[in-house]
This record gives C-alpha cells, sequence and structure tokens, in this order.
C-alpha cells in the first residue's frame, strides 16, 4: 500500500525492545502547519513558513490553497514561501476534495463562505460522516449560502458567494468540535467587518482555541475574548505576513515517544518542541509525571524517563483538555498497577473513527477489561497482556501510532494497515525503531582493546555487534582476491557496495568462503587502511553498517561510529590507554599465540600508527566531543566493560 509517498505493508509486526532510548527530532505540528499555512495563504505579503509538517492532512492543505490560486514555493526540507493573496483567493470556481482532512475542511469551509466565490468541498467517506452543521449554520448567520451536496448537516458541500450587508453576530456550540470555532475565528476577519461569536455550552478543547489566537496574533489580527464564551474583533482587522514563521514539532506526536521513554526505561528526547510551546498536548507531561513518570522540560526539548522504582501509576482524569494525546493515555494505562479512567473524552467518537469504540475493541484484544460510556473509558489492565494480538486501526493514524507502543512495553503486536500514520507521521515507524534500538558506539586507537570490550558489552546487553574494521578488512581482501587495485576508488566502491560477507557467531564469511583469519593477516591490515582513507569506500559502506542497528540495539565498534555513522548513539566511548599499555598486552597476545615479538618495536609500530591515524584526513583518530573517555592502562577487561555497562545504566538515573 502507498501512503503519503512511501511504502507501507499491509501489515507490521513490532519486534520487542525492552529498552527505548534515544533523541528524535519530531515533524511539525499539524495543527500549526495547517493553520499557518491557511494564514500565510490569507495575508497580505510574502511568507517564509519553516519546520511545515510533511503528510496527508498538509498536503491536502496545500493542494487546496494552490487550486485556489495561492503561489506556494517548495524551497528545501520543510520551508516553504507562501505568496499572500491579501484576503481573497484569486480562483473563484472551483471543486476541491479534503481527503479526511478535519483541519482543511472545517477552516476552508468557513474561509470560502466569507469570500465571493463558488466552490465544491467533498472528502472520503469517513469524511462525509463528521458533523459539519454547527459550522455551516454559524456561517448561515452571517450571510453565507452553504448547501449540503449529500446528508444534512455533512459534507460533501457547495458555497456561494458570501451575501453583502449581513449580520456580524454569529454563535456555535462548543462542545461539538472546537475546529468550528477555530475555522470561524480564522474566517471572519475576512469579511473586513467587526464581529462577534459567542460559543454555547462549554468549549471543549480550549488549547486548540488557543493555538488559532496565538497564530492569527502572529498573523495580525486580534480577538478579544470573554472568559471562553464570547469572542469580539474590531472592524477594519486584515491579515498581515509576519515575515518568517517556524512551526514548532507536533506535541502529539511527541506523546508517544515520551511514552515510550516512560515505558521501556529511557530516556528518550524529543526536540522541537519545549516549555514555551503554544501546543495544548504539551500538558500530556503533566499526565506522564502524575503516573511516575519522570519528566524534564527544555526549552527546546523534552525528556522522558520510566519510574524511579516500579511500574506506572494509574490514572482518573479529566482529558478534555489534550483528546488526542489522551489516546497515548490509553495505551499507558495498560502498564499501570490498577485501573485507569479517562473522563470528558466524547470528542473522541467524531474524529478519524470514533475512537472510544476503537480504542475499547483493540484494548479487549490485549486481555484488558474496558468500560465505554458516552464520553469515558475505563481500563482495567490484565495480569499478563496478550501477546501477539492483531490490531486493526480504522483508518486512524493515532491508533496505529499508540497500539505500536506494546512493543516497547515487552509485548509483541502486529498493527494492520500501517500506512494509515502518514496522516501525520510518515516516518513514525523508522523514528520509533530507532528509539526501540539504541546504539553504544565504541571507539579508540589500535590495541586498546576496543573490539574486546565492545563485543562483551554486546554480548552482556544481549545487543547486535557491529565490528565496522571488519567491514573493511573485507573490502581489502576482495580487492586482494579480485586483483582489483588498493586505489582504484571507483571500483573498490563498487565491491564495498556488495560485499559478499557473512558473520556467523565469530566467524567471518566472503562469498560462502572462510575468512576468519584471513583479514587478520598483515596484507589485509595494511589494505584495510588504505580503502579506509577512500572517501567513496566510506560511504559505499554507510547504509550496510546502519542496517546493523536492531532491536534490542547495537554495539558499533570503529573509527566513525558516533560522528559519522550513528551520531544519535546514547552512548559515545573513547577507550583508550597508554601506548606502553597497549604495546604490553599487544606483546602477551603473540607470545601466547607463540609468535615471536619485541616489545619496543611494537611500541615505536603503534606510536607511528596512532600518528598517521590521527592526522589522516578522512575518518582521522579523534575522540567526539560528545564521547566518554575511558582509559584503561590500569584497568582488567573486565573493569572496563563493567564501566561501560555501568555508563549505559546510569542513562536511565541521573540522579
Ligand atoms: O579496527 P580494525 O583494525 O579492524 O580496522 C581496520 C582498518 O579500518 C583500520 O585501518 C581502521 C579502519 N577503520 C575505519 O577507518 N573506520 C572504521 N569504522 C573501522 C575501521
Amino acid at each position: 500500500m502507498s501512503a503519503g509517498g512511501r511504502r507501507f505493508p499491509e501489515r507490521i509486526a513490532l519486534p520487542l525492545s525492552p529498552w527505548a532510548c534515544g533523541r528524535l527530532r519530531l515533524p511539525g505540528s499539524k495543527s500549526i502547519s495547517n493553520r499557518a499555512l491557511l494564514l500565510a495563504a490569507l495575508a497580505q505579503g510574502e511568507s517564509e513558513l519553516s519546520g511545515l509538517l510533511a503528510s496527508d492532512d498538509t498536503r491536502v492543505m496545500l493542494e487546496a490553497l494552490r487550486r485556489l490560486g495561492v503561489r506556494i514555493e517548495e524551497r528545501g526540507e520543510a520551508r516553504f514561501r507562501v505568496h499572500g493573496c491579501a484576503g481573497s483567493f484569486p480562483v473563484k470556481e472551483a471543486e476541491l476534495f479534503l481527503g479526511n482532512a478535519g483541519t482543511a475542511f472545517r477552516s476552508l469551509t468557513a474561509a470560502l463562505a466569507m469570500g465571493d466565490g463558488h466552490y465544491r468541498l467533498s472528502g472520503v467517506a469517513r469524511m462525509h460522516e463528521r458533523p459539519i452543521g454547527d459550522l455551516v449554520e454559524a456561517l448561515s448567520a452571517l450571510g453565507a449560502d452553504i448547501r449540503y451536496l449529500g446528508g444534512q448537516g455533512y459534507p460533501p458541500l457547495e458555497i456561494f458567494p458570501l451575501a453583502t450587508g449581513g449580520r456580524c453576530q454569529t454563535w456555535v456550540r462548543g462542545n461539538v468540535s472546537s475546529q468550528f470555532l477555530s475555522a470561524l475565528l480564522m474566517a471572519l476577519p475576512l469579511a473586513g467587518r467587526a464581529a462577534e461569536i459567542e460559543v454555547v455550552g462549554e468549549l471543549i478543547s480550549k488549547p486548540y482555541v488557543e493555538i488559532t489566537l496565538n497564530l492569527l496574533a502572529r498573523f495580525g489580527v486580534n480577538w478579544r475574548r470573554d472568559a471562553w464564551q464570547r469572542f469580539v474583533l474590531d472592524g477594519g482587522s486584515a491579515y498581515l505576513s509576519p515575515g518568517v514563521f517556524a512551526v514548532e514539532a507536533d506535541a502529539s506526536s511527541a506523546s508517544y515517544f515520551l511514552a515510550a521513554g516512560a515505558i521501556a526505561g529511557g530516556p528518550v528526547s524529543v526536540h522541537g518542541v519545549g516549555r514555551d510551546s503554544i501546543q495544548g498536548d504539551l500538558a500530556f507531561t503533566q499526565t506522564l509525571a502524575a503516573m511516575g513518570a519522570r519528566i524534564e522540560l527544555g526549552e527546546d526539548s523534552i525528556t522522558a524517563r520510566g519510574p524511579r522504582a516500579g511500574k506506572l501509576r494509574a490514572i482518573d482524569a479529566d482529558f478534555n483538555h489534550i483528546p488526542d494525546a489522551a489516546m497515548t493515555v490509553a495505551i499507558l494505562a495498560l502498564f499501570a498497577d490498577g485501573a485507569s479512567t479517562l473522563r470528558n473524552i466524547g470528542s473522541w467518537r467524531v474524529k478519524e473513527t470514533d475512537r472510544i469504540a476503537a480504542m475499547a475493541t483493540e484494548l479487549r484484544k490485549l486481555g484488558a477489561v474496558v468500560e465505554a460510556g458516552a464520553d469515558f473509558l475505563s481500563i482495567f489492565p490484565p495480569a499478563q497482556l496478550v501477546a501477539n494480538a492483531s490490531i486493526d486501526t480504522y483508518d486512524d493514524h493515532r491508533m496505529a501510532m499508540c497500539f505500536s507502543l506494546l512493543a516497547l512495553g515487552g509485548v509483541p503486536v502486529q498493527i494492520n494497515d500501517p500506512g494509515c500514520v502518514a496522516k501525520t507521521y510518515p516516518d513514525y515507524f523508522d523514528d520509533l525503531a530507532r528509539i526501540a534500538a539504541p546504539v553504544l558506539a565504541i571507539d579508540g586507537p589500535s590495541a586498546s582493546g576496543k573490539g574486546t570490550v565492545a563485543a562483551r558489552v554486546a554480548a552482556a546487553l544481549g545487543f547486535h555487534y557491529l565490528d565496522s574494521g571488519s567491514l573493511y578488512r573485507l573490502t581489502a581482501l576482495a580487492a586482494l582476491d579480485a586483483g582489483v587495485a588498493l586505489d582504484d576508488e571507483a571500483a573498490l566502491a563498487a565491491l564495498a557496495s556488495r560485499l559478499p560477507a557473512e558473520f556467523q557467531g565469530g566467524r567471518v564469511l566472503l562469498a560462502g568462503r572462510e575468512a576468519t583469519d584471513r583479514i587478520r593477516e598483515e596484507a589485509c591490515s595494511i589494505g584495510a587502511s588504505k580503502v579506509a582513507a577512500l572517501p567513496a569506500v566510506r560511504a559505499a559502506l554507510l547504509e550496510r553498517q546502519r542496517a546493523y542497528r536492531q532491536s534490542p540495539g547495537l554495539v558499533a565498534e570503529g573509527r566513525d561510529m558516533g560522528s559519522v555513522v550513528f551520531p544519535d548513539a546514547v552512548l559515545k566511548v573513547f577507550l583508550t590507554a597508554s601506548a606502553k599499555a597497549r604495546a604490553a598486552r599487544r606483546h602477551k597476545q603473540l607470545i601466547e599465540k607463540g609468535m615471536s615479538a619485541n616489545i619496543s618495536t611494537l611500541l615505536q609500530d603503534l606510536e607511528e600508527r596512532d600518528a598517521r591515524d590521527a592526522a589522516r584526513s578522512v575518518a582521522p583518530l579523534q575522540q567526539c566531543p560528545d564521547a566518554r573517555l575511558l582509559d584503561t592502562t590500569a584497568l582488567s577487561v573486565e573493569q572496563a566493560v563493567g564501566t561501560v555497562l555501568e555508563w549505559q545504566q546510569a542513562l536511565r538515573r541521573p540522579d
């Protein structure tokens, strides 16, 4: 299946990962991206938007705006220049298909209804089941002419030009979807008149309305509000580009990774969103803290760790203010020490699917006892969660993202139709896989013992192990066997990219032939150091090395593991020892193998090699600035391994 420009399988089985750890830069906020696009399109002047989310929902908005005649230039990754149309879309007659993008449908309906064109708006079948009657009524009271093309109160819609001289006052129900109020707040300034909106009943999801007011202010329009009941706009308000606008990372998307940190140790840090975020879902961090997770809020990042001891605590709370992130709480509840209740979540019923029904059905597949009401969900976690449940996702991105967290809680799970994540987060599973497979990078000078230490650390943690040097050695061996010159960069890179190498326990095979000892011979050592200095060879081996990163984690040993191959490694160690100590160790090794050796020659060789390695222009031997130095001169192998394991443990308990 193809979604969001990439292909997804029909279902995925997620591998278990007992430890989630890592740092991620998250994609932009959906709510902010789509509002910023619309306001930039309606503003006077050009706006440069950065950090914009690339997903199905934002693509729908971008395409719709382009069809309406707005010029939008793509200027590199996640950057767009929008040429504003100063309040009036150039195209006056259009048919718009808006998929299942609620934010685009509601806000465009209102904006177009306040204009002087003739439009038809439709979406996927589920969009035509999501009510819009309250918004249409509120707009009609202002003189808008909107007709239902299908069922009364639901899309598709036909919109005619706004009658002139209509009333400037309207009202809207606050308890169905806050998107109706947001749509009105964004559209009414287009009429150029003073305006007033009254909210009937309790307004739900207030933080989303706050995002809207915040963005409107950035684009020059200031509504005054009287509690959450009345919103007043002065006449003559108009949108003006702020010039540049940076979209924050998505706080709802952050909830999955922060939950992963809470369930599976952590620390997991998300970047691009922090303590001053304007997104309501930031409040999810308070829920996590109340459940016992440890949270750190930075200026531009949030970090989550599991509880200091024991399980997460059950929770009983009102989640009206964070309806999206509340779905993540339902999954956390499975790992809590008792029954949890999520209250005041009635808006779930009119989202991408009926989320209360969907959540209850799928949670039960895991063995949970669930009580579902009109606007609440109670979850009683079972003593043991059911393994390998087949989870349906209802074309709802959040169902897929939420339930995938089970794997991090040690419960294997199958997610059906995982492609639905493309609605807001096409790369979700890649990012999840990254924190579910933390990397420890170990480097150091020749004969520092890094190979032995790295292999033992990997064995102790049950992690995969990558001896990257052996890939360079194998490339050299393959070249020597095939008669390829060791300075023929293109031919060597071609060899490296399709190296028929296999690792079986401690054995190394090349094209099915034993190569364990051959790659350690002097000719291969010299050859490896030559081919490793060629940028094309390094590039050819890059993806191959990255493919070793698999759950539950990887210990990667070698020159540029922490700087180039796995810059996001959770622990980087630079293992060293005095040249004298290294020469003595090598001497002992050789003597034990029955070979003759001279310690002062070995020392001289090592010192010369260190100097050459450090001076090399490609991947020189140097300690990464963020690597921890481990001097093993006075340590045994066991002590060195113990120190690395202690550092790994300390990541989870910094205090
Ligand atoms: O660690 P080793 O001695 O097996 O490495 C063989 C050669 O490859 C050595 O010259 C260093 C080089 N190398 C590298 O440049 N980058 C790596 N990631 C690993 C090894």
